[in-house]
């Protein structure tokens, strides 16, 4: 018998997360770029997936280098979206319809356009000069070898000062020190600010880079990307900060908080997310599920490896278990879409529904990206200048020098995050119903006319109307978001299997990764005859002895209730 641990509920545990990437969820106003007044005509078709809440990518006044993630001003609207009191509509229609809003945190760094940092460069002995990291060189050398996430060095030069600062993103996205006292007082009132006026909760941006090691050292090894990771990805600060984080703000509101964690594994994790008094957040972003078609991050690509993936999933779901909580993601505004990843473009509706139903039948919180529900595609355009994301022509120049024009061109098509940024689908309409300007602000995948909203929402048998009978089931089986996990068939590299057990209830999901059918029988533990189908991908769903044959990308879910 698989052993398990007491219930611990909490809200957070039991919702699902639905992102919002607001440039490409739906434009309100005509002018061809996503805004509130968007969001606010469609939160009733939000509501409809049948989730609890709903994260906003950074809405914040920025320059849009990056995208939001590079933030002017903490405590307003981008004026491309509305306005604070557009977004105060949003979150009242969100909470009159029963979902929670959380907002993104990126407070690692700033826009080279926020306030503090223009007062930083103004000199030395400016009060803001210690909000950021500025260096002199080390003769004509930069202060150190640190190479940027995004390539290139992760120092740019300022004349006027004569000294370095270090961005690990893009070049204008300074990182804030942390170790200023007076910074983490800032961090603490943006916090406050939005938790009073009413928002449950914070993504917070690759928090675990905020504090770096002392003396900035220099790093031994050279990667083209994140040279000198090993400096910051989990500094020796971070523990304190995020406690201090908790101690004085977030214990005192009703709140959660999941931290993106790159290079994240789950010994480290636990140190952070572990339940009791020592607990910094409630759960983590990690990244290892996915890098089974990669090294580390999509433009290190390899052949995708299930059993590389199946790994992945059950140490977190094992190493976890009873102890902290996952959150549970295939995609959002940095991934390229899951489909052409880890799935099937020839077989899209069956392994979209495969996909959503291996990860969500997973203990943990599901969070669910804008269009990835209508299981929307990557968008290979024809050339380097069609696309808009600064890590995407960034990677771009390196991949070219290594690799050649075309390879580089091919990283791009199957890496770039610009997949994940098409506008959303609605309709057949032109520009998919996004927008009624004649151009949205970044191409419409041009397979709008098949994949959409509107037509998912007329099929019974669609992607979109799976995943809400998948979250309606979750939602009404303890089982799926609290049971103990279980793998079987680890060696297979077509099946991934896996059990949850929560007193005498059991779920056995099995899903064929492969173009190919495949006989299954089900482990000992497990009688299909007196199970129920709870949830499948295919009409006709027989079995043969205490097996069945599944078909390509068929995924089944049985329950059985005590
Ligand atoms: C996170 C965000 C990503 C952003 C980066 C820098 O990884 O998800 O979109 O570019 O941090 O803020
Ligand atoms: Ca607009």
């Amino acid at each position: 018998m698989v052993q398990q641990q007491e219930i611990k509920r909490a809200w957070y545990k039991e919702m699902a997360v639905y992102q919002v990437w607001p440039r490409s969820f739906k434009d309100g106003n005509g002018d061809g770029i996503g805004d509130l007044k968007g969001v606010l005509e469609k939160l009733d078709y939000i509501k409809s997936l049948g989730v609890d809440a709903i994260w906003f990518s950074p809405l914040y006044v920025s320059p849009q280098k990056d995208y939001g993630y590079d933030i002017a001003d903490y405590r307003n609207i981008q004026p491309e979206y509305g306005t604070l009191d557009d977004f105060r509509a949003v979150l009242e229609g969100a909470h009159a319809r029963g979902m929670r809003v959380i907002m993104d945190l990126v407070v690692n760094h700033t826009s080279d356009q926020h306030q503090w940092f223009l007062e930083s460069k103004k000199g030395d002995d400016n009060p803001y000069h210690d909000y950021y990291f500025w260096r002199k060189g080390k003769g004509k050398r930069r202060p150190n070898n640190w190479m940027s996430t995004f390539a290139g060095p992760a120092w740019e030069y300022d004349e006027g000062l004569d000294e370095y600062y270090l961005h690990l993103f893009a070049v204008e996205q300074p990182d804030l020190n942390m170790d200023n006292p007076k910074v983490r007082e800032e961090v603490k009132d943006i916090m406050r600010y939005w938790l009073d006026m009413g928002v449950d909760g914070f993504r917070e941006d690759v928090i675990t880079f905020i504090s770096k090691k002392e003396g900035l050292p220099s790093s031994p090894y050279y990667f083209p990307v994140g040279t000198g990771i090993e400096n910051y990805m989990h500094g020796p600060h971070l523990d304190e900060y995020l406690m201090e984080f908790k101690n004085d703000v977030l214990s005192h509101y009703d709140c959660m908080t999941v931290g993106e964690a790159p290079m994240m594994t789950t010994k480290k994790a636990l140190h952070h997310i572990a339940e009791g008094p020592d607990q910094q957040l409630n759960m983590m972003f990690h990244f290892e599920h996915m890098s089974a078609d990669c090294m580390f991050f999509s433009w290190l690509h390899t052949k995708f490896s299930l059993k590389k993936l199946k790994k992945v999933y059950t140490r977190w779901q094992k190493d976890l278990y009873g102890k902290a909580w996952n959150a549970l993601y295939i995609e959002n505004h940095d991934q390229p879409r899951i489909v052409n990843r880890y799935g099937s473009v020839q077989y899209r509706k069956e392994s979209a529904k495969l996909l959503a139903t291996m990860y969500i039948c997973q203990s943990g919180t599901p969070f669910i990206y804008q269009g990835q529900e209508i299981g929307m595609l990557n968008l290979a355009l024809d050339s380097i200048d069609d696309y808009v994301d600064v890590s995407t022509l960034n990677n771009y120049q390196v991949a070219k020098k290594l690799l050649g024009e075309k390879k580089a061109m091919e990283l791009v098509h199957y890496a770039s995050r610009d997949n994940a940024r098409t506008p959303v689908q609605w309709s057949a309409e032109k520009n998919a119903g996004f927008t009624t300007a004649e151009n949205a602000w970044f191409h419409v995948n041009p397979n709008y006319t098949e994949i959409n909203v509107e037509e998912a929402e007329k099929d019974p048998d669609s992607i979109l109307n799976y995943y809400r009978r998948l979250l309606k089931f979750r939602k009404e089986h303890d089982v799926v978001i609290y049971g103990a996990y279980e793998e079987y068939n680890a060696d297979s590299d077509k099946l991934y299997v896996y059990g949850r057990f929560l007193g005498d209830t059991k779920l056995l999901v099995v899903n064929n990764f492969s173009d190919d059918n495949v006989s299954f029988t089900a482990p000992q533990d497990f009688d299909l005859a007196s199970g129920k189908l709870a949830l499948s991908n295919y009409e006709k769903c027989g079995t043969l002895g205490n097996g069945f044959a599944l078909r390509p990308w068929e995924t089944r879910v049985y329950l059985w209730e005590a």
